[in-house]
C-alpha cells in the first residue's frame, strides 16, 4: 500500500488550523504610545509576512499628539527592521487622526475616514478597536465610541473592543470599568488581553491535560501534593516606576498572569474546546479557589521589595533607588502566597504561588509535585538522592515539560535518584511559535475569544486578592526586603516551610 504525503500547508488547511483576518480596519488609541509602536505594529508586520492579513486592511492611528498622515505611516515603518513585503501595502492604506479622548470631533473625523476607508479598500465594516492608552481612558474612548455609532457592528461586519490590563485597581473600580463598558459594549464584544494566554506553552496546559491519557488520571488530590506556581522576572521596575508604584506584584502579575495560568492548571475537562467551554470551566475552577480571610492574610502571603545587589553579573539598585519610585515606597516586588481549592479535585492539596523581580533567573513554570511512595522498599542511604516526583510545565523560558522520577544509578550497588524526562518545545517543533501579541491580535480580529478573559473571571480573581490588598493596604502587613539576585525573602522559605515544603530551584 501506497500513502500519498500532503503538503503540510494542505493538511493544515483542511483541518481549518489556517486563520487569517478577514477584511477590516484596526483602530489604535494610543497610537503614538510605547505599546503600539514596540509590540502591536511588529506583531502586525508578522502577521502579513505570514499572510494572515488580507490586502483589504488597514490601520487607523488615534492618538494626543499630533502627527499627520505622513508622519504615523513613518512611525509603522520604524517600527519594524525588517519588514515583509506586504508591509509597505499596510502601510499606505493607513492614517492617523489627533485627538482629545473624551472629544466628539475626535469621533465624528474617526467615523467619516473609517467610512471613507471601508469605501475605497472595501473592507466592509469589520472594526477592532484596540485601546492602547492609559486605563484611565478606557472608559471615555468606549462611550465616545458609542456616540457616534461605532460601536454597533455595521451591516454584515463586527465591531470589537480589545483592551489591556490594568482592568481596575481593585475588585470596585473593576466592576466600575466593567459597567462603563457594558453601557456601549455588549460583552461578546469586549476582548480582554492577558498576554500571557497569548504564550503557547500556556496554551499547551490544555493540550497537557486533555489530549493525553496518562496525565489527567494523575491530575488530583490523589496524586498530587502540592503545586507551585513560579513566575521569575530578572528585570526590575524599568522605565515604570511611576505605574508600578501603584500596582505592585500582586496587582500586576497575580491577580492576572498568575490566576491565568493557575486556572487553566486547576480546571475540570471542559466540554469542548472553545470559548464558552473553557472560559466557564476556567471561571468555576477560580470560583473554587477560597478567598482568604483578612485575619489568616499575615499566614498565608508575605509581600516583599528588593534591595540591591546583584543580578545575572551586574550591580542593580535597590527599588527605593530605581526613577519614579519613593524613597519611602511601601509596594511590594515580591509575592509569596499559599492558596486553597476547596473542589473534589483538589481539596487539601495547597497552591503555592511566588512572583518577584530582581530573582536571579527569569523563569515561568508550574510544577505539580507528586506524593511521596506509599512505602520506600530501599534502605534511607540508596534513596539519599531520591524527591518525590514531579511534573514541570516549563511555560517560559526553555519551553516544554519536565518529568522527574526516579531510576537507578547504574553500577553493583542499588542506589535510587532522580532523573529528569525532558520535551523541549524548540527540539521538537523547528516552526517558530507566533508571539503573543501576533497570536491575540488575529484572534481579536477574527472574532475568537476563547484566549480573552471574560468579565466574571476578572472579577472573580480580584475577589481572591482583595482581602490581600485590603489588608496590605491598611498597613497590616510588614513589608520585607530581599536582595536582588536572590530567591526572595526568608519569610517566603518559613511560609512554604511550615507545611514541609521548600520552594524550587528551577
Ligand atoms: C506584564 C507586567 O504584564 O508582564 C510586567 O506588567 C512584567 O511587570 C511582564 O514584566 C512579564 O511578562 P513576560 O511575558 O516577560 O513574562
Amino acid at each position: 500500500m501506497s500513502t500519498v504525503e500532503l503538503p503540510v500547508n494542505v493538511l493544515a488547511e483542511g483541518l481549518d488550523t489556517v486563520r487569517r483576518a478577514p477584511p477590516g480596519v484596526l483602530v489604535v488609541f494610543g497610537a503614538s504610545g510605547d505599546l503600539t509602536h514596540r509590540k502591536l505594529l511588529p506583531a502586525l508586520e508578522r502577521l502579513s509576512r505570514r499572510r494572515l492579513l488580507p490586502a483589504a486592511f488597514a490601520v487607523v492611528g488615534v492618538a494626543r499628539t499630533e502627527m499627520s498622515d505622513d508622519d504615523f505611516r513613518d512611525l509603522m515603518a520604524d517600527a519594524v527592521a525588517d519588514a515583509g513585503p506586504g508591509w509597505a501595502e499596510i502601510i499606505k492604506n493607513s492614517v492617523y487622526i489627533a485627538g482629545e479622548y473624551a472629544h466628539p470631533d475626535t469621533f465624528s473625523t474617526l467615523r467619516d475616514r473609517l467610512a471613507e476607508i471601508e469605501a475605497s479598500l472595501g473592507t466592509g465594516a469589520n472594526r477592532t478597536y484596540y485601546l492602547a492608552t492609559i486605563p484611565e481612558v478606557f472608559g471615555d474612548v468606549a462611550r465616545a465610541l458609542g456616540r457616534v455609532g461605532l460601536n454597533a457592528p455595521g451591516r454584515g461586519g463586527a465591531a470589537r473592543l480589545v483592551i489591556e490590563k490594568p482592568f481596575g485597581h481593585d475588585r470596585a473600580t473593576a466592576r466600575d470599568l466593567d459597567a462603563a463598558l457594558h453601557e456601549v459594549f455588549e460583552e461578546d464584544q469586549i476582548y480582554r488581553i492577558d498576554h500571557y494566554l497569548g504564550k503557547e506553552t500556556v496554551q499547551n496546559v490544555l493540550a497537557l491535560r486533555f489530549a493525553n491519557a496518562i496525565f489527567e488520571p494523575l491530575w488530583s488530590r490523589n496524586y498530587i501534593d502540592h503545586v507551585q506556581v513560579t513566575v521569575a522576572e530578572t528585570v526590575g521596575v524599568e522605565k515604570r516606576g511611576n505605574f508600578y508604584e501603584t500596582a505592585g506584584a500582586l496587582r500586576d502579575i497575580v491577580q492576572n498572569h498568575v490566576m491565568q495560568v493557575l486556572s487553566l492548571t486547576l480546571m475540570e475537562p471542559p466540554g469542548s474546546i472553545d470559548a464558552q467551554g473553557i472560559r466557564d470551566e476556567k471561571v468555576k475552577a477560580l470560583r473554587s479557589v477560597v478567598v482568604p480571610n483578612a485575619t489568616e492574610v499575615p499566614n498565608i502571603a508575605v509581600r516583599a521589595q528588593y534591595d540591591s545587589g546583584w543580578v545575572e553579573g551586574n550591580a542593580v539598585p535597590g527599588y527605593r533607588q530605581e526613577d519614579g519610585v519613593s524613597p519611602q515606597s511601601q509596594t511590594e516586588t515580591y509575592v509569596a502566597l499559599k492558596l486553597a481549592v476547596d473542589n473534589w479535585r483538589w481539596a487539601g492539596v495547597p497552591i503555592y504561588v511566588r512572583t518577584g523581580k530582581r530573582l536571579p533567573k527569569r523563569v515561568t513554570e508550574v510544577a505539580l509535585q507528586f506524593k511521596d511512595v506509599p512505602h520506600l522498599a530501599f534502605p534511607r542511604e540508596a534513596s539519599r538522592g531520591l524527591n518525590p516526583n514531579a511534573l514541570v510545565l516549563r511555560i517560559q523560558p526553555d519551553e516544554g515539560v519536565t518529568l522527574r522520577f526516579g531510576a537507578k544509578v547504574p553500577g553493583q550497588a542499588f542506589m535510587v535518584r532522580d532523573v529528569l524526562m525532558d520535551f523541549s518545545y524548540g527540539a521538537a517543533f523547528l516552526e517558530e511559535p507566533p508571539d503573543a501579541y501576533e497570536r491575540l491580535l488575529l484572534d481579536a480580529m477574527v472574532g475568537d475569544p476563547t484566549l480573552f478573559i471574560r468579565s466574571d473571571e476578572v472579577d472573580t480573581a480580584w475577589g481572591i486578592v482583595q482581602p490581600l490588598l485590603d489588608t496590605w493596604g491598611g498597613g497590616g502587613a510588614p513589608l520585607s526586603g530581599y536582595a536582588s539576585g536572590s530567591w526572595g525573602p526568608r519569610q517566603a522559605d518559613t511560609l512554604i516551610g511550615r507545611d514541609g515544603h521548600k520552594w524550587r530551584t528551577p
